[in-house]
């Protein structure tokens, strides 16, 4: 029985299991296993200034060459609501470019949208909803459609 799945070809990985993002617990060590074994291993980027994400992510990259994430906490408990009509015109089409490559790659549409706010459920169930940015294209396309 094979366990490869598309997730696989999309990640560059061998099997489809993601090692989780834990705070505290992810670090490069454990992320460089789990990706060498064939998995995508997830550095925690949780409340970690930038040069302790970069550290992290160059520690990675000397264990190993396969592919990793970098698990990022942005929801809006950490970061206060931002106007997003403020978001620079050319900022908000450098993340969508960056972003539209992804969408090509899972057959979605492209979009050049500012994003939108929408309820977002933060991971842990026990929390309550939470209001959070979303460059999603299920945003994105709900806000063209009311736009047309
Ligand atoms: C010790 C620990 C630390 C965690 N830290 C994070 C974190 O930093 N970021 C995050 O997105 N989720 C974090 N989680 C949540 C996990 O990513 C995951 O959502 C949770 O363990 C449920 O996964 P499961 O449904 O596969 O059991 C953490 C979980 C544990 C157990």
């Amino acid at each position: 029985m094979s366990l490869r799945t598309p997730l696989c070809d999309l990640l560059g990985i061998d099997y489809p299991i993601v090692q989780s993002g834990m705070g505290g617990v992810a670090g490069p060590e454990l992320v460089a296993e789990v990706s060498k074994a064939g998995g995508l291993g997830i550095i925690a980027g949780l409340e970690l200034p930038p040069d302790r994400v970069r550290e992290a992510v160059r520690a990675v990259r000397r264990l190993t060459d396969r592919p990793f994430g970098v698990n990022l906490w942005l929801h809006s408990e950490m970061r206060p609501p931002i106007d997003m009509s403020s978001i620079p015109e050319a900022r908000v089409r450098s993340v969508q470019n960056t972003l539209n490559g992804f969408r090509e790659r899972l057959g979605l549409p492209a979009t050049q949208a500012r994003p939108s706010w929408r309820s977002a459920s933060p991971c842990s169930p026990s929390r309550s909803a939470i209001r959070a940015p979303t460059w999603s294209a299920a945003a994105t396309s709900a806000t063209s459609r009311s736009s047309r």
